[in-house]
């Protein structure tokens, strides 16, 4: 077991480090310098190098904000979108009813690739979401991960928070062109390849203790200190609900490789991730906000656009998953954000 100090100073050590490669990055693969190349290096040792054909981007830092010529008023905003993107936690209560902030999985500021870069979302939206059938704007995305990742209720449409949000989404994304049609490199948790052998809850389990419990501890439950979250929840009522992007395997699977342990990663093989994602994803946790009082039902409901990548309303290590009516720490199953849309000009 590590103890507390060292695992504090390793992770501001790694802090630090991302701070020193803050440098703004732009282009297709093909025009990077062999200096641009050796900063993405030093960033992301080990994790895949650009290839000709994708557009590279290391989003502008908070320096580059303070130093721009845009209006002082809209930096106020930025910041605060900033704020709430890093300590989410000072919405506990009001809009998020979990240990989470945004970048406990959108690492570094939500600028790192491989990390789930959220400036990704801001040139692809518009779209079209199969999770929820209509098109969904960039404050939708985000309505989203309030519900599902932070187990919470959205700051309303509009609000002065939301535009803040999404006025840090949007500053992240200076530089890179809008409906692009080429592939975006590290955007989301890219896929990992097939498992080589069935992802197998005993074998993450072993994994889990070996190189994650020091931090998340061993119920999973991770660890908060004075108000501050130093390590998040992977399962139980302080983590994501069961309808997040998160309880998906293969969607955890890649996020760990990428990403986990931390200040280590990737060392971990593909077998290894797959099998620690079982073990997580194997985990209890806050119901699926869109729960019809019956879990087989529900997953049938949901099968095509989600379910059929988690361990919802299935039996694993003799346990029947999301059989319950545990919402964890809020009053309510569904905020009333989640709807559903129509531009057909045919709704009723
Ligand atoms: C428990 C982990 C988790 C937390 C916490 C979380 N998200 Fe996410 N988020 C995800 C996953 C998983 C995806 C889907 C990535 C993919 O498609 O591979 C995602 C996707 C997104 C996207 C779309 C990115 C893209 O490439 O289009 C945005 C924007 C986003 N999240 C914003 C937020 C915001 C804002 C918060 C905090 C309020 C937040 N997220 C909290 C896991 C999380
Ligand atoms: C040195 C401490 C440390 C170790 C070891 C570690 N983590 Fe983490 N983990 C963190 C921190 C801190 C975060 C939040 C990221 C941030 O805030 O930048 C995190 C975030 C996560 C998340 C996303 C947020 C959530 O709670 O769901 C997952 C999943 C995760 N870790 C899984 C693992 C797994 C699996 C291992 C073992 C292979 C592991 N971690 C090892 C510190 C650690």
């Amino acid at each position: 077991m590590l103890r507390k100090f060292s695992v504090l100073s390793f992770i501001l050590a790694g802090v630090f480090a991302s701070q020193a490669h803050a440098v703004q990055i732009s282009k297709m693969g093909k025009d990077l310098t062999p200096e641009e190349r050796a900063t993405l290096k030093a960033m992301l040792p080990n994790a895949p190098e650009p290839k000709d054909d994708e557009f590279v981007h290391i989003p502008p830092s908070m320096a580059d904000l303070e130093a721009s010529n845009i209006h002082p008023k809209l930096k106020e905003a930025i910041k605060r979108g900033y704020d709430l993107f890093t300590n989410t936690q000072q919405l506990k209560g009001k809009n998020v009813f979990n240990n989470m902030n945004c970048v406990s999985c959108h690492m570094g500021e939500g600028r790192r690739p491989f990390a789930g870069p959220v400036w990704a979302a801001v040139v692809t939206l518009p779209d079209f979401r199969g999770k929820n059938g209509h098109v969904n704007n960039l404050e939708e995305r985000i309505v989203g991960c309030f519900s599902f990742s932070m187990n919470g209720k959205p700051p309303e449409y509009g609000s002065d928070d939301m535009v803040a949000l999404t006025a840090y989404h949007q500053w992240l994304a200076k530089g890179v062109p809008v409906y692009p049609d080429v592939k975006l490199y590290g955007r989301g948790y890219p896929k990992l390849k097939d498992p080589a052998e069935k992802p197998d809850f005993a074998r993450g389990k072993a994994l889990y203790e070996q190189n994650c419990a020091a931090c998340h501890g061993e119920n999973g439950a991770g660890l908060v200190q004075n108000g501050k979250v130093q390590f998040p929840a992977l399962w139980g009522d302080d983590s994501f609900n069961w309808g997040a992007g998160a309880a998906r395997v293969f969607t955890l699977a890649a996020f760990i490789k990428y990403n986990m342990p931390l200040g280590k990663a990737p060392s971990l093989t593909d077998q290894e991730a797959w099998d620690l994602a079982q073990y997580v994803d194997g985990q209890e946790r806050p119901q699926d906000p869109r729960y019809t009082e019956d879990v087989k039902e529900t997953r049938a409901k949901y099968e095509k656009t989600f379910h059929k990548d988690t361990l919802y309303g299935l039996e694993v290590n003799g346990k029947l998953l999301g059989n319950h009516k545990n919402v964890g720490h809020k009053d309510f199953l569904k905020p009333d954000a989640l709807r559903s849309r129509d531009f057909s000009g045919q709704a009723k």
